[in-house]
């Protein structure tokens, strides 16, 4: 006779990351064999028959994550032992009922309870202040350079310990965490909800908006990138190990999305060249270096303030992701994937991207 199956709640159904891997989970992974219940939150009622429409196994529960003790209470009226986050990177106060109520879950059913936090490869890059010199690898003591770092930046001083805080607090309520930190994600999400990314949508936007883009960094700076789907393929790995017991947790439990590398010199001057593509204008060779000026009208285009205008398409970030690949996990798609893809990526974005109103001059369509 089977045991009770697992209750696991994904987070964030109507999002890039979540809906991605809800449509995963759904399709192309077998939640029976696994002995798993889904169940997958949305805030708004409206979506609940978005998520049915899916078709497949899944429970949807209308909550949100800003209401603690809404959730507590979602997690242990449906006994949920697996929480997979995927709506909040930045508050501490998000994760907190999650584990709050893992703990209650973990008493009453004595079972392992397990939280998956997604966090974003930010946190882990110059802008908090990370030694540049070297790759930062997962499987090295990634929590004791955290703890050690002193950052500079105003806002992303905030968000640097906030990994580390969870990883405490789960430690210490008998939670199983797991820190997945996605770099520049890209490719067409897959499901009902937002189906477009982050930083290379930011390019796309100050692209259109002013009809350029610029060298933001002094040096040649790069970042890790991460295919959507090679992104919900990890999740899934870390899912499937941790069911079994063997996906390392706690300060040995940090996932580093990536595979390889791209320049955001070479990512801009390709995103501003698909453009000018689109537009019948000729392609240009070398991006302008941002003046001051420039970059103010960035954060207008980014809704931001202008320090944030770097956190948001520049930076250096080097990270190696060994954890989940020591799981089995193999991504698919790297930079040449991705510097190959531009044209079409832009596409995708600027048909998706459809209630995006720029406030400056709209250059390119
Ligand atoms: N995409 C990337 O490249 C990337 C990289 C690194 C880190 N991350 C981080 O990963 C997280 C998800 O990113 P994403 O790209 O998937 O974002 P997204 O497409 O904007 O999805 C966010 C999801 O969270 C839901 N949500 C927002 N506020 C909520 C609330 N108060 N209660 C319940 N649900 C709420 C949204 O629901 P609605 O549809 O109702 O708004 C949506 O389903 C973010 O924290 C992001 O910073 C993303």
């Amino acid at each position: 006779m089977m045991s009770e199956p697992t209750a696991v709640l994904l987070t964030g159904a109507s999002g890039y990351l979540g809906g991605s891997l809800l449509v995963y989970l759904l399709h192309k992974f077998n939640l029976r064999s696994q002995n798993i219940k889904l169940f997958t939150l949305v805030r708004k009622a409206e979506q609940v028959g978005k998520v049915l429409e899916l078709g497949g196994d899944v429970t949807p529960l209308v909550g949100d994550v800003q209401d603690a003790e809404g959730i507590k209470k979602l997690v242990i009226d449906n006994s949920v032992s697996v929480v997979l986050e995927t709506v909040d990177a930045r508050q501490f106060a998000v994760a907190k009922p999650f584990i709050e109520a893992l703990t209650i879950v973990k008493e009453r059913l004595n079972v392992p309870v397990h939280f998956i936090h997604t966090s974003g490869a930010k946190m882990f890059s110059s802008h908090v202040g990370v030694d540049q010199s070297t790759f930062l690898k997962d499987d090295g003591d990634v929590y004791a350079t955290m703890a050690r770092l002193d950052t500079r930046h105003p806002v992303m001083k905030q968000f640097v310990s906030l990994n580390n805080q969870i990883i405490d607090f789960a430690e210490n309520n008998g939670v199983r965490s797991y820190i997945v930190a996605p770099p520049m994600v890209y490719g067409p999400g897959t499901g009902f909800g937002n189906k477009v990314s982050i930083q290379i949508v930011a390019l796309v936007r100050v692209a259109r908006a002013l009809g350029q883009l610029y060298q933001v960094d002094n040096t040649d700076t790069i970042w890790p990138l991460m295919h959507i789907d090679d992104q919900v393929t990890l999740y899934v790995t870390v899912l499937s190990n941790l069911l079994r017991l063997q996906a390392p947790y706690g300060k040995n439990g940090i996932y580093f999305s990536e595979n390889g590398t791209f320049g955001w010199r070479s990512l801009s001057l390709a995103v501003i060249n698909a453009l000018r593509n689109r537009n019948s204008i000729g392609i240009i060779h070398k991006l302008p270096v941002a003046t001051d000026e420039d970059l103010i009208a960035m954060g207008e285009v980014l809704d931001c303030n202008v320090g944030m205008v770097p956190v948001s398409l520049a930076g250096n970030c080097l990270i190696r992701g060994n954890n989940a690949r020591k799981l089995g996990w193999a991504p698919q798609h790297d930079v040449e994937h991705l510097m190959s893809n531009v044209d079409n990526e832009v596409a995708f974005i600027v048909k998706e991207d459809s209630t995006f109103v720029p406030k400056a001059q709209l250059v390119l369509p």
